[in-house]
């Protein structure tokens, strides 16, 4: 199902083979209400679906904040029947950011808090500014992360970090957070887009279907026993060779020379 765009929430910008999707709410530091979801999974299905586009940079608008997390007013008001359903949505959400289909880059500058830090895990990959900060403190409002925060942190950061981090609820610095494996890089303030849209430019150059199948098999191998991600990783590599970009990759090395995608 399509989902219906907010205006003006959520910003949505093509340019070359990269999508930019901005969460556009600053003055509440881009926390995420129902009609910025919605706007959210929009831009993402417009992306998805943009064959011209290959990779996705995800952000938040302003210096502030990537997303200061969930929207406490809407939390306040949750029962135990809406609070269940609030968090199957953004797990909903995130689900379907994390089986985009194409690699998301999450672009944190300032505050990437509960929610924020949830959907920048379902990231593909995580780039911050030296003044970033990210946390799980919904234990400080009484909840737990409701945004698959419980399950996706301990597989990024292991059991123990993943515990400390829910259950004291501090914020993490930066640096903090690449020492414990929560984000890829940390570059200062000022070059922070131009690093990121490096990083985008770079997987955008590679054949797409490559690149797909990898994240295929890294997030499935992650979620099976090894041996099933083996074979997992075994038939992706067979349908790898079924592709033209195989054919054009290999015959352009040997050809010495560079070569060009069809994505298919
Ligand atoms: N939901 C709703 N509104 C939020 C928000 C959130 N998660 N985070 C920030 N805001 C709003 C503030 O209410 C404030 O709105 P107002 O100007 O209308 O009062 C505005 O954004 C600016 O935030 P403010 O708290 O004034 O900025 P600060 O610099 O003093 O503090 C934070 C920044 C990030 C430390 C603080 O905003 C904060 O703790 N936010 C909540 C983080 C959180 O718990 N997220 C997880 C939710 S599950």
């Amino acid at each position: 199902m399509t989902a219906t765009a907010a205006p003006g929430l959520v910003l949505y910008r093509v340019e070359g083979r990269v999508a930019t999707i901005t969460v556009n709410r600053p003055d509440k530091l881009n926390a995420l209400d129902a009609p910025t979801l919605d706007g959210l999974r929009a831009a993402f299905e417009r992306a998805q679906g943009d064959d011209a586009v290959r990779v996705v940079i995800l952000t938040g608008a302003g210096e502030r904040a990537f997303i200061a997390g969930a929207d406490i007013a809407e939390l306040a008001e949750l029962t135990p029947l809406s609070a269940a359903a609030h968090a199957l949505r953004g797990q909903a959400l995130l689900q379907f950011v994390e089986h985009l289909g194409k690699p998301v880059i999450a672009m944190i500058r300032g505050y990437a808090l509960g929610g924020g830090c949830e959907v920048a895990m379902a990231c593909t990959i995580r780039i911050a500014s030296t003044r970033a900060r990210l946390g799980q403190p919904e234990v400080k409002l009484g909840l737990i992360p409701g945004y698959g925060g419980t399950q996706r942190l301990p597989r990024l950061v292991g059991k123990g970090r993943a515990m400390e981090v829910c259950l004291v609820g501090e914020m993490i610095s930066a640096e903090e957070a690449l020492r414990i494996g929560l984000v890829n890089r940390v570059v200062p303030p000022e070059s922070l887009e131009a690093v990121t849209r490096e990083v985008a430019e770079a997987i955008a150059a590679r054949a797409p279907l490559a690149a797909r199948f990898a994240m295929e098999a890294i997030q499935r191998g992650v979620e099976v026993p090894l041996a099933e991600g083996l074979r997992v990783e075994a038939d992706l590599f067979g349908r790898c060779a079924a592709t033209r970009d195989m054919r054009e990759g290999t015959t352009a090395f040997l050809e010495k020379r560079e070569p060009v995608w069809e994505g298919r």
